[in-house]
């Protein structure tokens, strides 16, 4: 199993360059199967959830190169199939579910195996097959698969139970090859959504956001080829101002936009560090003691989910007693038990935490329970007595490119230790 070796280190100091966004880049890639021109994909960063939705993109038929170093990724899908029901890598990628609008749109038909939970939550789709189903698609469940099919798709009205991120992107994939015009009521407005709507309009579609959670879609026959940028990752943004926040940095996020992280550049304010856009980044410094803070967790323009655990860990050496609440995922708190080993005082209760600051942390051996939660042992392991030893950290691997390079160049001590490999003796 490959490690994290982690040190205490003094305050992070000097300039980040933050990648693409994760969460952008997974759906634009996603919807290069509604043509068959080829795209060009630019900022796509080395993620382990990158490589895994490759082999989809490549079992759905589509011909994929990718060049690691120049993080451009460049896809022809001249024709595609609608059934990767048997790749099982889907299923360790609920993102992979985003590839369902793109096929049925294209080919009439997606099968795909049901994306499994994970261990922040249940993760059901229903609202991804309910808007399939409103623009006219016959769905099957079954053997662990579901299963779209429509000749044609007509464009429908939508109103989303919840602004899931994901359903809003994949209804919106289908409908921008459907007849006629679509409404979505509810929507997910994230900048990952957002920046899949640009690249979908470079494509040749016609999806806009109205307003107050409204996207209208009004379908096309044909969609071409583009050549995009994505946008920067602002949860990786939002990793890096905790970890200058715990440490009592003076750091700057390179590329990273000022209106993606206001919630996180709000609550830094609340705990004594200043966060101010720079013509080529964010920069972010301390004017006082790291103090207690409350987080909500909700749909954006809220508190993003994702930065949740990160900011509990600043809270476990805040003065104080900080609360969070979780309202988007049901069991996101796995960082919880794992921060208790490195001496922190956190209660859970249901979707409730109540964190209080101690005056050291210390460090530990811990195993990342998830991606962002294993970000978050990072964060606090910077901070922490002594060393930290991080295990499963495939999890994080998953969504940061270079993490421990990156944050060793601010000044971090931060090693990677390899697993042995099967075999090598
Ligand atoms: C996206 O997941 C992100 N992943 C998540 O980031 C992020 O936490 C989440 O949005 C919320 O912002 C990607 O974009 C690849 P949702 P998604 O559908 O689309 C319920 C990370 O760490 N729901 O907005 O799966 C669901 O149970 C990951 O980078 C339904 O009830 O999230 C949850 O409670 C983690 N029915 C809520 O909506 C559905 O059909 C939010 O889920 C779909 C969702």
């Amino acid at each position: 199993m490959s490690l994290f070796l982690v040190k205490k280190s003094g305050p992070l100091l000097g300039e980040v360059d933050i990648s693409g966004a994760k969460n952008a880049v997974l759906p634009i890639l996603c919807a290069c199967l509604l043509t068959d021109e080829k795209c060009v994909i630019n900022g796509v960063p080395p993620l382990s959830d990158v490589f895994i939705l490759i082999e989809i993109l490549k079992k759905a038929g589509a011909n994929v190169s990718y060049d690691e170093i120049l993080e451009r990724i460049e896809i022809k899908a001249s024709d595609v199939g609608g059934d990767v029901s048997n790749e099982h890598e889907a299923v360790k990628m609920r993102a992979s579910f985003l590839v369902m609008g793109p096929l049925l749109a294209r080919n009439g038909s997606a099968k795909l195996p049901l994306p499994g939970g994970c261990r922040i939550g249940n993760r059901p789709i229903d609202l991804h097959l309910k808007g399939f189903e409103i623009l006219g698609a016959k769905i099957k469940q079954e053997h662990g698969t579901a299963e779209a099919k429509c000749p044609k798709l007509l464009g429908g009205y939508i109103y989303l139970d919840f602004p899931s991120v994901g359903a809003t992107e994949n209804i919106i994939m289908a409908a921008s090859l459907s007849e006629g015009e679509t409404v979505i009521e509810n929507a997910a407005v994230e900048p990952e959504v957002i920046d899949l709507v640009n690249f979908l309009n470079q494509m040749g579609a016609s999806v806009f956001c109205v307003g107050n959670g409204t996207i209208k879609v009004t379908g096309v026959k044909k969609l071409h080829g583009a050549v995009y940028t994505v946008i920067p990752d602002r949860i990786e943004a939002g990793t890096f101002m905790a970890a200058a926040a715990i440490t009592g940095g003076d750091i700057t996020l390179k590329n990273a936009v000022y209106e993606h992280i206001k919630p996180a550049a709000a609550k830094l304010a609340e705990c004594g560090m200043a966060v101010e856009e720079t013509e080529n980044g964010i920069h972010v410094y301390p004017v006082g003691k790291r103090k207690a803070f409350n987080i909500k967790t909700m749909p954006f323009p809220g508190f993003p989910t994702d930065m949740q655990a990160i900011f509990m860990s600043v809270m476990t050496i805040s003065k104080g007693t900080s609360i969070v609440t979780e309202t988007v995922f049901e069991n996101r708190f796995l960082q919880a038990d794992e921060l208790k080993r490195m001496g922190a005082d956190i209660k859970t209760e249901g979707r409730v935490a109540v964190v209080e600051g101690v005056r050291k942390l210390t460090g530990a051996k811990v195993n990342a329970p998830d991606l962002r939660a294993g970000a978050a042992l990072i964060v606090s392991a910077l901070a922490a007595e002594g060393q930290t030893e991080i295990g499963e950290i495939q999890h994080i691997d998953r969504g940061y490119s270079h993490i421990d390079e990156k944050l060793r160049r601010l000044g971090a001590h931060i090693k990677r230790i390899e697993e042995e490999k099967e075999g090598k003796k």
